[in-house]
């Protein structure tokens, strides 16, 4: 399902947490963001700013969940953000009780193509593609229907 795609470019991380916090203003509980791209590209700025739109308090860090692998915030809607990076085995994101989380919360998956099972059917899919001279290309796609509203009102 293809979203009239906008260009969306960060030239700075300043730039990619305000696309985040765009984002994140958008966003009600059981949304679920797949966010894809190599290290380094910007996943974890983008989260900062969901976070921000998510109206998470400014002094909770939210940074790359390395120790606990997943980490939730209180805001507007709840904030969970995960890192499957790190993640070896299925089971131990079983254990993380994830998946009984994502309704009631609106949650950023980082290094999601890692165990796709584990991503709701219905999730936006954003592919962080670094530019040779430091910026940031967004690339967005929706696999379900409020996916696609979500992508729409961007
Ligand atoms: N245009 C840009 N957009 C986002 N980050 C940028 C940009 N330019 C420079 N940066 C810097 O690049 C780094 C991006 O790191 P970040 O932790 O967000 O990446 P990540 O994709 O989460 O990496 P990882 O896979 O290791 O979790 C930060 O230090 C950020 O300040
Ligand atoms: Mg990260």
């Amino acid at each position: 399902m293809e979203a009239p795609s906008p260009e969306l470019i960060a030239a700075t991380a300043a730039e990619m947490r305000a696309l985040g916090a765009r984002l994140g203003r958008l966003l009600r509980p059981g949304d679920v963001l797949a966010l894809i791209g190599p290290l380094g590209s910007g996943k974890t700025t983008f989260a900062q700013g969901l976070a921000e739109g998510l109206e998470v308090p400014p002094d909770r860090h939210v940074a790359s969940p390395t120790f606990a692998l997943v980490n939730q915030h209180p805001g507007r809607v709840p904030f969970v953000h995960a890192d499957f990076y790190r993640i070896a085995l299925r089971e131990e994101l079983r254990e993380l009780g994830l998946e009984e989380g994502y309704a009631g919360a609106a949650t950023a998956l980082e290094w999601a193509d890692r165990f796709p099972e584990l991503i709701p059917a219905d999730h936006l899919e954003i592919t962080f593609v670094a530019q040779g001279d430091g910026t940031r290309r967004l690339v967005v796609r929706a696999t379900g229907p409020r996916a696609l509203q979500i992508a729409g009102a961007l």
